[in-house]
């Protein structure tokens, strides 16, 4: 085993120059390379399609790419699988008992709608002790919108309605980055790793990986339409990085999205979210959240391997989520 990860300049045919176009387009690690095309390689890279052949091949041997498993492995994996409660149990009822480990959730709905508040108490609920409806974990938390606010993380410890709880405690373990571009935030999410390794063996080992928002900077740097293949290329790479994190550390991904107007459509809900399928094909779960009547918020949940559709309602107050 090496002593220190491989980079992609690790693989032969993979000179300074190359490494430079594949991380523009958004391909940071050996992983990312093991699961790409030749043709969108030779594109990129302006390498002969054989070439490119010949680094895809030895990126999947030196890349830790698993190979077929056995439907026993996999519900040996999944046996696993945690939840983390909303502690509100309308929510939690829509999503199988709360936001599952080993997977990333999405939450999509136009400003206001209430993702922010949901992530701010998802990085409360998950510490708690798993009685009380936590993974005794610990958060990593990508601001991209500076919606961060630790006073709305005191309120919710101390919505919480628990004895004992202190406030700063809990904010001590959530480890927050700003991301200033889409590319800071990628390396965010690659080097988060000596992170998760340090708190491995800690009282609160890394549980949940929040980014709020996955998109903002994707969509304001890649605005052009000629742009969108390398954005889309991009959100690939950084949605399988993250997924490949949290099924490793058993833990739960939650990112947020916004939603784009599209006046196309005059009959059902006319909000895209963006990312479009990329974004969705790669989360596990998917939910739609919207402003109802009377202070009311509703989460739908639009896409599941394997739970209905359905629909929940809350309330964002003061001591956090509630419900109605
Ligand atoms: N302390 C509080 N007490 C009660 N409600 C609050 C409190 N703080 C925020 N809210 C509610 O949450 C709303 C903001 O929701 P949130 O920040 O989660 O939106 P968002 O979906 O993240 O929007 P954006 O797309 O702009 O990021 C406010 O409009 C308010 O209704
Ligand atoms: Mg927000």
């Amino acid at each position: 085993m090496a002593e220190r990860p491989l980079e992609i300049e690790d693989l032969p045919g993979v000179g300074p120059s190359t490494a430079e176009k594949l991380r523009e387009a958004g391909y940071l690690t050996i992983e990312s390379v093991a699961t790409t095309s030749a043709a969108e390689l030779a594109e990129i890279t302006e390498i002969s399609e054989a070439t490119a052949k010949k680094i895809i091949k030895a990126a999947r041997e030196k890349a830790d790419i698993d190979g077929f498993k056995t439907g026993k492995d996999i519900f040996e994996q999944r046996k696993d699988v945690r939840k983390i409660s909303f502690r509100v149990p309308e929510l939690d009822t829509l999503m199988g008992g709360g936001l599952e480990t080993q997977a990333i959730t999405e939450m999509y709905g136009e400003f206001g709608s209430g993702k922010s508040q949901i992530v701010h108490q998802m990085a409360v609920n998950v510490q708690l002790p798993e009685d009380d409806g936590g993974l005794n974990g610990s958060v990593i938390y990508i601001d991209t919108e500076n919606t961060f606010r630790p006073e709305r993380i005191e309120q919710m410890v101390n919505g919480l309605g628990m004895k004992g709880l202190d406030a700063q405690e809990f904010l001590k373990n959530i480890h927050i980055a700003r991301a200033h571009t889409s590319d800071h935030q990628m390396l965010l999410v690659e080097n988060s790793r000596e992170l998760v390794n340090d708190l491995k063996n800690s009282e609160k080992p890394f549980k949940l990986f929040i980014i709020d928002s996955l998109t903002a900077h994707f969509r304001a740097e890649y605005a052009g339409r000629g742009t969108l293949a390398t954005r889309q290329q991009k959100l690939n790479r950084h949605m399988h990085d993250l997924f490949k994190l949290v099924d490793e550390h058993n833990a739960v991904a939650l990112v947020t999205n916004q939603v784009m107007s599209n006046p196309a459509v005059f009959f059902g809900d006319p909000t895209k979210p963006i990312g479009g399928n990329i974004v969705g094909h790669t989360a596990t779960f998917r939910i739609y959240l919207r402003k109802s009547k009377g202070g009311k918020r509703i989460a739908r949940l639009v896409d599941s391997p394997n739970l209905p559709e359905g629909e929940a309602p809350f309330m964002v107050e003061e001591a956090g989520l509630k419900p109605c």
